[in-house]
């Protein structure tokens, strides 16, 4: 399996990759250092000609490191994170000062200078001096995930060493270069996040995500998903000894469930608010009703959201209309409809009668 995947990657390098860019299979350990910096955080399009902009005016780390640096930064100009550019500046002293010119050829020594992390010291590592370090960022992740079925979250402890473990496994040890160019122009061009190109994919034959139909679901990331507050006020829409009640069926909390006549917010909103509610008027136009009471505030917290709310409970004297999805039953009856656990704190503090 791993052979394979590295032996048909780095065919593919050779024979159908397509990819042109300045940098690539350039030797110069400056010339691939700047690249990298600049394709940190910025897209090949953008980063190519700030690349031969710089080569041009400082062909030599030497040069870089004796330029003003109001003409480096003025180089960087827009390619913004400038911290970057002081980084790139810092380390071209470091190795004009300690290094006598010459970048460093071992990889510790690499990741030790300013503004460069595992990634770039691989990739520097690998191109210029062809020693065994992978590439892993979020491409490589992506690509080994897919290849290998592997569902442990990438943006775990856990997952970023399994990742860095198998992204070594599968490097090719002998031509860590061209293999880590194939694997960063793979990610891509063909194992793209979004429409991949299985059909032309050259270790498609093997890719357990493509034969168990999970392209789409890997990578796995656990997902930071911020907490949302929403605000929930019900109406209790009372006709005679009868209230209104529906069935929850959209895709949210609470799917199944019961509740009464639902007004959601995104802040908090007073009784004035409630009652001018366009919502609410349309409802009520024409209809005599009258508010009997209005609860204390709810909170529940659930995992990705914060609840608060109020029951409204609202007598009317003609029959609503709220909607086809409601029901009309009596308070005995919502002893046998689930409701969620925010509306059966307020029926029970209510004394309603609710099994369990
Ligand atoms: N992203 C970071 N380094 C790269 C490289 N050498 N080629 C293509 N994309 C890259």
């Amino acid at each position: 399996m791993k052979v394979f995947f590295t032996q048909k990657l780095l065919e593919w390098n050779k024979k159908l990759n397509k990819r042109a860019m300045p940098w690539k299979g350039e030797k110069d350990p400056y010339k691939i250092w700047l690249s990298e910096i600049i394709l940190q955080q910025t897209r090949v399009e953008q980063g190519w000609n700030y690349y031969l902009r710089f080569i041009e005016h400082f062909p030599t780390i030497t040069q870089l490191a004796k330029a003003p640096e109001t003409k480096v930064f003025k180089l960087w100009e827009g390619l913004g994170y400038y911290s970057r550019c002081r980084n790139l500046i810092a380390t071209a002293h470091t190795i004009f000062n300690e290094y006598n010119g010459q970048f460093p050829n071992d990889y510790n020594k690499i990741l030790a200078l300013k503004g460069i992390g595992p990634y770039t010291a691989s990739a520097i590592s690998s191109f210029a001096f062809n020693l065994p370090y992978a590439v892993v960022d979020g491409n490589v992740q992506r690509v080994i995930a897919r290849f290998l079925g592997i569902d442990v979250p990438v943006d775990s402890a856990k997952g970023k060493s399994v990742f860095n473990q198998l992204a070594f496994d599968l490097l090719d040890k002998k031509q860590p270069g061209s293999y880590n160019q194939a694997i960063m122009d793979f990610g891509a061009t063909i194992c793209k996040p979004q429409a991949p190109l299985c059909t032309v994919c050259p270790v498609a034959a093997r890719c357990v995500a493509l034969k168990e139909k999970r392209v789409e679901s890997l990578p796995v990331k656990e997902k930071k998903i911020q907490k949302k507050t929403r605000w929930f006020y019900y109406l209790l829409l009372h006709f005679g000894k009868k209230i209104y009640v529906r069935q929850r069926v959209e895709k949210d909390i609470w799917q199944q469930l019961h509740e009464f006549y639902l007004l959601e917010s995104d802040k908090r909103l007073t009784i004035e608010e409630i009652k001018k509610d366009a919502r609410v008027k349309a409802f009520f136009r024409g209809k005599q009703a009258v508010i009997e009471s209005v609860s204390k505030e709810y909170s529940q917290q659930l995992t990705h959201q914060t609840l608060h709310g109020r029951f409204i409970e609202v007598q009317l004297l003609k029959e609503p209309q709220p909607g086809s999805e409601f029901k009309a039953v009596t308070y005995h009856d919502l002893e046998h409809l689930a409701f969620p656990k925010f509306i059966i704190t307020y029926l029970r503090e209510k004394n309603v009668n609710l099994s369990q």
